[in-house]
């Protein structure tokens, strides 16, 4: 990661944090009609604002997916996607005598100790074989459904039946919670919570914060 002041004396990490909205203004008309910045410096603006923009992707490739799977987020809308047209609410169409709208129908146990869902147990999960199945017979959807799931999807469905699958409420019945605020190794930086939320991103991916900027560059990105 390139730390240090780059060619236009942007810190590298300070043009991740505000990334397109440095590019915009480096390479807005009026600027290089002016003389403010000229052409040769644009593509070099690029590339300083690309370079952490690609470092940064690369070491999201697993922070895309956060650890704990949420069944609101990722689940239920696979679920009312894929399965509900057969497994939904609606009982003329449903299909197996099966429900996945409700956690009843979920985690109903069926023959031979298998559970439609059993919970941190993908083995004993009907679900999960069915999803990975390559019988076309078996697999879930239904080949002539014309519907699918995706290999990433799948392991969506792995991971949260492996971690427990917990099935919540629509979050719209949730109340509200206090959300616990991180804790940060640079305990003089923040100087209040929201802050402290960046912080600890930037932490995990190993950035620092950039030092303030001026006012009028401040007032430029508002
Ligand atoms: C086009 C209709 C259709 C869709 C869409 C569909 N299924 Fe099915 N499903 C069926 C039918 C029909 C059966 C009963 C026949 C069988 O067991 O294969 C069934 C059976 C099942 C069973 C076995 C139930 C039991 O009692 O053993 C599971 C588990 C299942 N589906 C899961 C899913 C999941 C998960 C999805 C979505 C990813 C899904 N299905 C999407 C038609 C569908």
């Amino acid at each position: 990661m390139v730390t240090q002041k780059g060619w236009l004396g942007v810190q590298a990490d300070e043009v991740f944090a505000i990334g397109l909205l440095e590019i915009s203004e480096y390479v807005c008309p009026y600027r290089i009609q002016t003389g403010e910045v000229m052409p040769q410096k644009i593509s070099k603006a690029l590339l300083v604002a690309l370079i952490p923009l690609a470092a940064a992707d690369f070491s999201n490739g697993r922070a895309a997916t956060p650890e704990k799977l949420d069944f609101n987020h990722h689940i239920k809308p696979l679920l009312s996607d894929r399965c509900f047209a057969c497994h939904g609410p609606d009982e003329k169409s449903r299909k197996g005598k099966l429900r996945l709208d409700t956690k009843d129908g979920a985690f109903k146990a069926l023959d031979g100790g298998m559970f439609v869902i059993k919970p941190s147990d993908a083995a004993h999960s009907e679900l999960v074989r069915r999803i990975t199945s390559t019988d076309p017979d078996e697999m879930m959807p239904p080949p002539k459904s014309n519907l699918a799931l995706s290999k990433h999807e799948v392991e969506l469905f792995k991971r949260w039946v492996q971690q427990g699958a917990e099935w919540k409420k629509h979050w719209s019945f949730i109340p509200v919670e206090d959300v616990k605020v991180p804790s940060v190794k640079n305990k003089k930086w923040p100087r209040n919570d929201i802050d402290r939320f960046v912080l600890a991103r930037l932490e995990k991916e190993g950035l620092r914060p950039s030092k303030e900027a001026p006012r009028e560059p401040r007032l430029r990105r508002v």
